[in-house]
């Protein structure tokens, strides 16, 4: 590849989008390509940091009550900018370099992420979080989307029998059923506006047919791109 790609993962809660990340970076790497895997929030130093305070994710130190009072105020335009702030670290340093070099970067989720939870489950307007886009992104959008879905009951039944290292999950799984009902919509909606870059991938069959649809979309990705895979 002379230029790399950008793929990105996105899934409703209880999609096993975490496991079939993995099968598909062995997948790649296998096809002899140089893959990169990181994740939104997160994926670098600054990243990961804001990542603990989106999720409400705290390390049981000193300051761990201090940190799990600020996750618990942050607010919801608030929420947006660091969504993008840790995004745009992300880019500088890790996505675009990585790219340059020609590498395939496979990402846990992006920013049509932000449009479904920070849009439709928190309700900022498409226009905000365009504008936010625009200007941290330039112009960049994923080559391929990989989109999970399960029904929101499904998805919480899953998360209960995974079982959590915190009780009723991060602050974004903490969140009633409507919430998790907007962001799916918005996700579904996504999915039918870009129908070139985003494969809508039903993740309530078995997980041999999920993985085997990932491949199957990109492997027809990576071969119309760059010949490369059968
Ligand atoms: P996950 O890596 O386990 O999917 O957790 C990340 C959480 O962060 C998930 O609940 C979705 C949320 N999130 C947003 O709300 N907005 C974003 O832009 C991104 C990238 C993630």
């Amino acid at each position: 590849m002379d230029k790399g790609v950008l793929i990105t993962v996105e899934g409703t809660d209880g999609a096993g989008k975490t496991t079939l990340i993995e099968y598909l970076k062995i997948w790649l790497i296998n096809k002899k390509f140089d893959v990169i895997a990181t994740r939104e929030p997160g994926g670098t130093q600054l990243g990961e940091v804001l990542r603990k305070i989106l999720l409400g994710d705290h390390d049981h130190d000193d300051q761990h009550d201090a940190n799990t009072r600020i996750s618990a105020r942050i607010s919801d335009q608030a929420e947006l900018m660091l969504m993008f702030t840790a995004r745009m670290q992300h880019l500088q340093e890790v996505i675009l370099p990585a790219m340059e070099a020609g590498r395939c970067v496979l990402c846990d989720r992006f920013t049509d992420a932000t449009y479904a939870y920070q849009g439709g489950g928190r309700g900022i307007s498409e226009r905000r979080i365009q504008q936010l886009e625009d200007w941290v992104q330039q112009g960049l959008q994923p080559d391929l989307t990989l989109m999970l879905d399960v029904p929101v009951e499904v998805g919480l039944q899953r998360t209960k029998k995974r079982g959590r290292t915190r009780p009723g999950g991060d602050r974004f799984e903490q969140q009633q059923i409507d919430f998790k009902e907007a962001v799916r919509q918005v996700y579904l909606q996504r999915a039918e506006k870009y129908p070139q870059r985003i494969k809508l991938i039903d993740a309530t069959r078995c997980v041999a047919e999920v993985q085997n649809d990932l491949i199957q979309s990109v492997g027809a990705f990576l071969k119309a791109r760059c010949g490369a895979c059968k």
